[in-house]
């Protein structure tokens, strides 16, 4: 009697999709629900029997090094909630990913080898912009990907919106909520510096959910003059305090003129670490009230995930599942005018979305009074 058992296990393995899936970058409020909304779409559309989860630790970090585990359905339970990742996360320039280290290891071939190993179907990579550059390469070089738009940035091409984004204006609201009271009771300039290198969207949102009186965003670059003459505007209107929302990449409209190198090392000259550093000085010299800065930092990434972020997880996670369902590959989920679908990975790969001038919210502030520097 021929034993068949090997046969049958290996026809068994055979028909399970193997999808792996990875989170890369700065982490945000959101990752997790995705996860889940991912793996409990494909669980129920395929059955647990007939889908395998392979969980990729720390980004494209584990694919280049085969660090990676198959993962169980029970993981997936009890993290809509839950902050960061559990698969751990790290930033992989995607400059360097054709470069070959000191590791000589070539990171390309690498991931192909590594997911050749892990004999996957497809790929999900969970990320922001430069997630999404590598995630085109990697689609380019034949592996089946599906990216899902993660970064409290908001700043990712051909989507209205990307998870984490909400969790962090609700944050960076709080906190420009809060230093109102010390505003006000000491007569002071509070400069809230919230995350944004580029992208000012977090800023703007959270500037005009704060009530923000000056809102100053990369995208827009300020004048001191016009900063000072909107804080004395409402001092001579009996106004003793004024609040900024200010994103950290910030410049003035000088700097604008040089390259970041040439303003950075300008910055060092002038003893100013940050922009906001620079701000708060100008604003105490110039106006002569004094001003302190507030930086929230990492905590606008931090912690559980808003209802809205929550829900958007799923919707995009579960919309990826589908994807995967379809074997359609090559793309990255997206909203678009309030409905999920998707774009091309080559179609948005080395684009970001930024705030235009004249945008409607950029409108709005204006009409508010709001100083946009
Ligand atoms: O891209 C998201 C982001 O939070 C930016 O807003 C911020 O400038 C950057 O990441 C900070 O990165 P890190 O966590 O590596 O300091």
């Amino acid at each position: 009697v021929l034993d068949r058992s090997f046969d049958t296990k290996e026809a068994a393995f055979s028909m399970k999709k193997r999808v792996g899936i990875l989170t890369s970058g700065g982490d945000c409020p959101g990752l997790n629900a995705t996860l889940r909304g991912v793996a409990k779409a494909l669980y129920q559309r395929l059955g647990e029997d007939h889908v395998e989860i392979i969980g990729i630790s720390n980004g494209y970090s584990g694919l280049i090094n085969g660090d990676w585990r198959v993962m169980q359905p029970s993981e997936f339970s009890g993290i809509l909630t839950v902050g960061g990742t559990i698969l751990g996360t790290k930033r992989t320039p995607f400059k360097l990913m054709r470069v070959v280290g000191e590791d000589h290891i070539d990171k390309v071939e690498a991931m192909k080898k590594n997911y050749a190993e892990m004999k996957l179907d497809c790929l999900l990579c969970l990320g922001g912009n430069g997630t999404h550059k590598t995630a085109n390469l990697l689609s380019e070089e034949g592996l089946n990907i599906i990216g899902l738009p993660k970064t409290i940035d908001n700043d990712i091409f051909g989507t209205d919106v990307t998870f984490g984004f909400h969790s962090a204006m609700e944050i960076a609201t709080e906190a420009i909520d809060r230093v109102h009271t010390t505003a006000g009771s000491h007569s002071r300039c509070m400069v809230v510096e919230l995350m944004g290198n580029k992208a000012g969207w977090l800023t703007l949102y959270a500037g005009i959910a704060g009530g923000a009186d000056i809102i100053l965003i990369p995208e827009l670059p300020y004048s001191i003059e016009n900063v000072c003459a909107a804080i004395e505007k409402r001092a001579a209107q009996g106004k003793r305090f004024s609040i900024l929302a200010v994103a950290e990449g910030v410049y003035d409209v000088k700097e604008a003129r040089m390259k970041k190198k040439e303003r950075m090392a300008k910055r060092a000259e002038q003893g100013y670490t940050t922009a906001t550093n620079r701000i708060a000085k100008e604003i105490e010299e110039l106006t002569g009230i004094e001003t302190r800065i507030c930086v929230p930092g990492h905590m606008q990434r931090g912690g559980s995930p808003s209802p809205y972020d929550r829900v958007l997880a799923t919707q995009f996670g579960s919309y990826a599942a589908k994807m995967v369902e379809d074997c359609n590959y090559g793309i990255t989920v997206a909203m678009k005018n309030n409905h999920v679908g998707e774009n091309k990975l080559k179609d948005i790969a080395g684009k970001s979305r930024l705030v235009p001038e004249g945008h409607g919210m950029l409108e709005v502030a204006r009409r508010m009074g709001i100083s946009v520097g």
